[in-house]
């Protein structure tokens, strides 16, 4: 189905698909940007780079037009999931649902389709994808609008949508740069990390969005090593722009500003919304226009900056018949119907994000059950409409994305009550649904069932909304409502409890997960509008259910060893978070990263590893160009996946490197490739992993450069970071 949707829809761009990022022409870009330039006057180039104010244009950002050049004002839009502000467009499921999916081509075609309603509403640039926060706290209330917790995955999911992004003609922008892993005091924050962690970790997805060819970077509101991000000349100039080679813009969070020329001269390069939300306070406009003339900020950066945001538009052939702006952002959900078939993209997304936890006496896929009991008020739409909480700063209904400005207008809902309650006509079952977090009442409705499926969530979002007491992170790590006392009364009754689970991130399952009656736990993520019909996919066996975990889900909220800090985030747990910290502590999890069960089983054999690395630091061209050969694949590693099993499957196979004695201490294993096959019952399918040199490196903090080790890498190849099934050797001379 995956690579039917992909044939059937975007045959004209199938080549890409397997692509790495968007492969634009950076050179002919500039040449056209260097030719505008000589036609701007020094108004054109501060409106080229100032935001309009607050509120006072149409989409979430303005700048400035240059009618000299044919450049009307630039129109940045929110967000990740989909098009902020706008009635009739998709509303995907959330970056961490996608990445669940593990499936390069769905995360690629769900950047399409929010690309391209993008560009036919006439907006030039969508922003997102979210690369950061990367998930350093499993409280994070931002976590769920990015790719999970690990780079890889995270890097891999990035490059993949904004690709798809691009692709359609939008200009995508990658946020948020960098250290912003938490909601509490995000605009006072001060993120302290050293240069390996950040290398390894958090800046990993955005070295990869640099490779894919993103049009801008937003740079986030918090202090790195006490100075802003969006003042920080380590951070924008001498690591985005000179080590990883950027050749777009970067553009600040909205009110991220806070000085003229110090951001000029830093590596600003675009400032949103141009004021602060008032209206009072701004720091460029005829300011960064003094500073100009005095000297203060040479007229050459304001020259590079202009290129740098003219370069981004005709990379994208903005600069040709792109589509008027068809949205007011101000007025709140207008707008023309642009959602085309992208229900069908974000059902397949929602469908193969799902991840099985547990499945006893194979009560799933449903077979015919007489009756069904549907529990939760997690279960139905809201009923006081699906839209009625100010940019879903609710948790009231089914739950299919977190809050804040990185939600979207649902079109509709397809809730699971209503789309269980459908399919359940076909086999004559009876669907009783009681709506209710209440556990006495959910027993009672529950206990004449042949099945109960219970509800449950665990909500988070962006500061500016508290939703039950969460400003923005979550509180703790329980489900919402009492939920698992809703789950154990149900299952005290009834001896096929299944429990579907709707959240932003992990949530503590101990109280329930072994008990005997629960025979079922689906962890239904973030699915956006098509909720319930891709959970009917899956519990009735339409599709076995093909999602792993982009996190791991602890026994305890200690077992992640990290939390919420206060005004200083030290990162002094290094590169240990989620399983690499729980696999150096020997902390059993209760599901472990990359884990999901299938309704069939694989067996894997036939490990192959090829390549002869050769050690030492990274020698290529560092600049400009963004060190091409750290991306050179220098091992390759192949395996056998038999489904062994009744039922066509796709299963994720993952690999997971080991360096070699002679690296600085490292995680025992950490994720470096994956790869995701459908197999019929019975066949096989062989699986790939292209090791790049920097892959298989580690950051040389005082050397400043990758290094890829001498002597032996472990590779382990298995179905999640426990499940390891096959394992080799590499050398590096
Ligand atoms: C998604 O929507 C856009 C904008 O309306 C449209 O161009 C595109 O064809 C749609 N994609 C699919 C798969 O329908
Ligand atoms: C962070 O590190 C600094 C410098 O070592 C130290 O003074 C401070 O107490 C640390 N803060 C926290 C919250 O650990
Ligand atoms: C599974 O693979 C192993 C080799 O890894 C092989 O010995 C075994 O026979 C296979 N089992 C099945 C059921 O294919």
């Amino acid at each position: 189905m995956r690579r039917q949707i992909l044939v059937s829809f975007f045959a004209a761009s199938a080549v890409l698909v397997s692509g790495q990022g968007f492969s634009g022409d950076w050179d002919a870009a500039y040449g056209k940007a260097q030719t505008a330039l000589s036609k701007l006057s020094q108004t054109d180039k501060i409106a080229i780079v100032t935001g309009v104010g607050w509120g006072k244009g149409p989409c979430s950002g303005n700048s400035g037009a240059a009618n000299s050049i044919g450049y009307r004002t630039l129109c940045l839009q929110d967000g990740p999931l989909g098009v902020r502000t706008v009635s009739s467009i998709t509303v995907f499921p959330a970056g961490v649902h996608a990445a669940s999916t593990w499936d390069r081509a769905l995360m690629r075609d769900r950047g399409h389709g929010i690309g391209s309603q993008t560009k036919a509403l006439g907006i030039n640039v969508i922003l997102g994808p979210v690369a950061g926060p990367l998930g350093q706290f499993a409280q994070g209330g931002r976590n769920w609008e990015g790719f999970g917790n690990d780079p890889y995955l995270c890097g891999v999911a990035t490059e993949q949508t904004i690709g798809g992004i691009q692709e359609a003609g939008a200009q995508a922008c990658v946020k948020h740069y960098i250290g912003n892993e938490q909601e509490k005091n995000r605009h006072d924050m001060n993120s302290v990390i050293d240069d390996r962690t950040l290398h390894e970790l958090y800046l990993w997805p955005f070295a990869e969005a640099v490779r894919a060819n993103v049009a801008s970077v937003m740079c986030s509101y918090n202090k790195i090593s006490g100075t802003w991000v969006c003042e920080n000349g380590r951070m924008m100039d001498d690591i985005l722009k000179k080590e990883l080679g950027f050749k777009g813009y970067v553009v600040t969070d909205w009110d991220a500003q806070h000085s003229t020329a110090a951001s000029a001269n830093t590596g600003l390069d675009m400032t949103m919304p141009g004021s602060d939300y008032n209206g009072n306070t701004y720091y460029w406009g005829n300011k960064l226009q003094s500073a100009v003339q005095s000297g203060q900020v040479a007229s050459s950066r304001l020259d590079d900056m202009v290129k740098r945001i003219l370069a981004s538009w005709y990379l994208l052939k903005q600069d040709s018949n792109y589509p008027n702006i068809a949205i007011d952002h101000r007025s709140n959900n207008g707008g023309p119907n642009v959602q085309g078939n992208n229900a069908t993209i974000a059902r397949a997304v929602a469908r193969d994000g799902i991840v099985l936890l547990k499945n006893s006496d194979n009560v799933l896929p449903l077979q015919k059950p007489k009756s069904i009991a549907i529990i939760g008020s997690g279960a139905v739409a809201n009923p006081k409409g699906i839209n009625s909480c100010q940019d879903n700063g609710c948790n009231q209904g089914t739950l299919v994305m977190g809050w804040g400005s990185g939600t979207a207008t649902l079109p509709y809902l397809s809730a699971p009550a209503d789309a269980i309650t459908s399919r359940a006509k076909q086999d004559g079952t009876s669907v009783t649904t009681a709506a209710t977090d209440t556990a006495n009442q959910g027993a009672s409705a529950a206990q004449n069932a042949d099945v109960a499926i219970v509800f449950i969530t665990a909500d988070g979002g962006e500061e500016y909304i508290t939703v039950e007491g969460n400003e923005g992170d979550r509180n703790d790590l329980n489900a919402w409502h009492n939920g698992a006392d809703l789950v154990k009364a149900v299952a005290n009754v009834n001896k096929n409890t299944i429990v579907v689970v709707n959240t932003v991130g992990p949530v503590l399952l101990e109280s329930f997960a072994d008990l005997p009656n629960v025979k079922a736990i689906v962890w239904a993520g973030l699915p956006g509008q098509e909720a319930g019909n891709a959970l009917v996919d899956i519990i009735y066996g339409a599709t076995s259910p093909s999602g792993k975990l982009p996190y791991s889900i602890a026994k305890a909220a200690k077992d992640y060893g990290t939390t919420i800090q206060a005004m200083t985030d030290n990162f002094s747990e290094g590169l240990y978070i989620d399983y690499r910290y729980m696999d150096k502590n020997s902390i059993s999890p209760r599901y472990e990263f990359g884990f999901g069960l299938s309704y069939s089983t694989f067996n894997y054999s036939s490990i192959s590893i090829s390549g002869t690395p050769t050690s030492g630091p990274e020698s290529g061209p560092t600049v400009p160009g963004g060190a091409a050969s750290l991306f050179e694949v220098v091992a390759t590693v192949t395996a056998t996946i038999t489904n062994s099993g009744s039922v066509t499957a796709a299963e994720v196979a993952q690999l997971y490197l080991g360096l070699p004695s002679s690296a600085p201490a490292t995680p025992v294993r950490q994720l470096r490739g994956f790869d995701k096959v459908s197999i019929k019952a019975g066949e096989s399918a062989t699986v790939k992993f292209e090791l790049r040199r920097r892959d298989l490196s580690y950051w040389d903090s005082s050397a400043k450069k990758w290094v890829l080790p001498k002597g032996t890498f472990t590779i382990d190849v298995g179905a999640s970071s426990r499940d390891l099934r096959l394992s080799g050797k590499l050398e590096a001379s």
